[in-house]
Parts: C-alpha cells; structure tokens; sequence
C-alpha cells in the first residue's frame, strides 16, 4: 500500500464556517489575518469572562508553564491546591467536595453518574430545550434532536419535560428519579429566563421527592451579575457544574457536590488523565480571584441593563423580544439571526447565534459603555441593512 503524503488536514465539517481566521486577541477585541479589528461580543462561546489575554491570568499561565503543567490528580501539586482555594471563597459552605474535568460536558457526565450512584436510583429529568453537551451522557439531558438524532440510541433513563413548568415538573418526579438538571437561564436555547420562584420551586420539589438538583451554570457562571445565578434565588445545588469561564479561556470543568453525594462515590470510579492539571488551575485560580472582586458583576449587572434598555430602545418592528440577565442577552428576531450576525461581522463585532432567530450576546465582563454603544449601533445597522 502506498503512502499519500498529504501537506495537511481536512476538518470534519461539523461547525458552520465564519469565514475569518482569528489570530490575536485582547481585552474585548480580536484581529483576523488581515489585520482587522473585531469588537468580541461572544468571547468564544463564554468562555474568554475576563477578555483576550489578561494579563494577570497570562502571568499566573506562565509561571506555572515555567514549572510544572501536568501533575495527575493522585498526585498533591500546589496549583490544584490554591484553585481550590479561590473557588472555595465563591461557594456556599454545603458544596464542599470537587472533581475535575476538561469542558463542559465532561462535568455534565460527572454530574449525572455522581446523582445515579448517590441516589441509587436511575432516571434523570431534563428540560425542554436543554443543552448540556455533546458526550453521550450530556447529550441524553440534552434536548434539540438535531444533536441526538443522528447518534441514536441515547443512554436510557432522561424524561424531558417543559422548563419554566413546576406542574410538568412534580407530575415527573416519583421515587425512580435521580436528578432534576436544569439551566438556571438556558443559553443555547436562546437565552431562556424562567419565571421568578421557578428554581426555588424546583429546589422545593427536589426536595419533596428526594432527587438532587443538578444546576448547570455552565453559561450563566460568572456572568449573570454575580458569581452563579442561583444565589439570585437564594437556592443551593445538591451538584453544581462549571466550566467556559472559570479559567478565561483554558479547557477545565468542575463539578461541585456536597458531602453526602460525595460519600457515596466509589473510589476509582471516575476519573480524567488531563483534568485538574496545575496548568489550567493557575489559569483558573488567577481567573477566579479577579471574579472574586464583586464590583466587577455589579458592573456586569448595570451594563447589561443598560445595554438590553438600548437594545429595546431601538423599537425596530423586526425585534421580537430582548432578554438576559448580565452580560449574558438574547436578542430575538422574527426572522433568521445568521444574516444579521453576518453583517454584524463584515461591521466589525462579533456575536454569536442561538437557535435560528436569536442573536446572544456573551461578552467579557470587561465590556466599556464606549463598546456597548458601538455593539447597539451595528446591530441596528446590521437588522435594516439586511431588510
Ligand atoms: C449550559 C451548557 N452546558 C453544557 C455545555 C457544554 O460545554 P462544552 O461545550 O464545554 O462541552 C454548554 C456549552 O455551550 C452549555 O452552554
């Protein structure tokens, strides 16, 4: 058999392609291979919450680069130890125990296998619209069959029933159910609010029938105006999932429990080669400590109020609804968003879809009014440009 040599390699094509290649960042801008500037309004997908190369988190990734960037979780390595630490300060004292993974999903998997063996009982609920990841476990809580179709058959035991609905919720729940996940606001689905008492009611009803809630904060973590969206409702997790922006922009994921769940975890029985490395934990304890400062999601919260007034202020006729929470908004249209994200892009800003109507704005918290302004103007520009 003959060896083809080939110069390089062909993406799968599994993502729609923006057209731009990206190659330097900082703060709330990017720059392309031609040396355009981008305002960034979607901080790849989340994740970059303190902006393209912070320099307090550059210096703690490069310190640790000079010294150690991968430690296995049976081993102490001082990095783990000091991330721990920063997070600790931002939780509620009952989410006390901790694992580690490299995205979101992978906590999401966690979250899932900690609540069957914890509860000794196997169905999940999830919501309507869901998105939790790609892996076959997120993907079963996941609900768009866009993503589930073509991997059929999905791991058995997810009911999903109508978010934002307790009655849909209580008639789910009996004594086989392990867990309730939930977003706290749905982000993919298009930055989906639930009404005011409908996460405290479904910490109500979790209790009520011994199931654990799962939140997922992976989006709504750290942008919402304050660290997670569930202290806005005065609730706590029995598991908590994090990832995108807890390291600015290094892969990590956690999923955080309490004591008991913990307890019941079979040693061994979970684990990742990569994850908790002292690399993304400097990146992630740096990262944390700057969140830890809570001007900064008071600053989110104020912004994005401003920013959504703005938004809604524009009253163009083709503007269904503007909606978030913090620096986490969705603008839905009522017709197809990709055009409009597209000229939004050949104007210079940066944003992302969600769903085929909505356009999201997931930017750093770093964001300045003076880009606020800029944001507000394009997108009006880009809606009656593409009448
Ligand atoms: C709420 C939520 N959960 C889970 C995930 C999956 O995270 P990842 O893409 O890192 O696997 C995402 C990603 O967008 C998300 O928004």
């Amino acid at each position: 058999m003959s060896h083809v040599l080939r110069e390089t390699l062909e993406l799968i094509p599994l993502h729609a392609d923006r057209g731009i290649s990206l190659e330097r960042g900082e703060a709330v801008h990017l720059w392309d291979s031609n040396g355009r500037r981008y305002l960034d309004l979607m901080s790849n997908y989340g994740v970059n919450i303190l902006g393209h190369r912070h320099p307090i988190v550059d210096a703690a990734i490069l310190a640790q680069l000079a010294r150690l960037t991968n430690a296995h979780q049976s081993f102490d390595t001082p990095a783990r130890r000091d991330f721990l630490k920063a997070l600790a300060a931002l939780l509620p004292p009952s989410l006390n125990r901790i694992s580690f993974a490299n995205s979101g999903a992978e906590a999401i998997e966690a979250a899932l296998k900690y609540a069957r063996v914890a509860s000794g009982r196997t169905a999940i609920v999830s919501m309507h619209r869901a998105y939790h990841g790609r892996t076959f476990g997120a993907l079963a809580a996941t609900a768009d069959a866009r993503y589930r179709d073509p991997y059929l058959p999905m791991p058995e035991g997810v009911r999903h029933i109508a978010y934002d609905d307790l009655e849909a919720l209580e008639a789910a729940l009996d004594a086989t159910v392990a867990a309730v996940i939930v977003e706290p606001i749905q982000g993919e689905a298009g930055i989906r609010l639930p009404r005011p008492g409908y996460l405290e009611g479904v910490r109500r009803l979790c209790d009520a029938h011994q199931a654990l809630l799962i939140l997922d904060e992976i989006q709504t973590g750290f942008r919402t105006g304050a660290p997670f969206a569930f202290s806005e409702a005065g609730i706590v997790p029995d598991i908590l999932c994090l990832s995108k922006g807890i390291a600015n922009g290094l892969p990590m994921g956690v999923t955080v429990t309490t004591e008991a769940v913990s307890a019941k975890i079979p040693k061994g029985s979970h684990g990742s080669t990569f994850a908790g490395n002292p690399l993304v934990c400097a990146a992630g304890a740096a990262t944390l400590r700057l969140l830890s400062d809570p001007s900064i999601h008071a600053r989110a919260r104020a912004l994005g109020d401003s920013l959504q007034t703005r938004l809604r202020g524009l009253a163009l006729p083709e503007v269904r609804e503007v909606r978030g929470r913090g620096l986490m908004i969705g603008l839905e249209l009522k017709r197809p968003a990709t055009p409009v994200i597209r000229a939004m892009q050949e104007a210079g800003v940066l944003a992302l879809p969600a769903g085929a109507t909505i356009i999201r704005i997931l930017p750093s918290l770093l964001l300045e009014e003076e880009h606020a302004n800029l944001a507000v103007e394009v997108i009006a520009r880009a809606i009656t440009a593409t009448r």
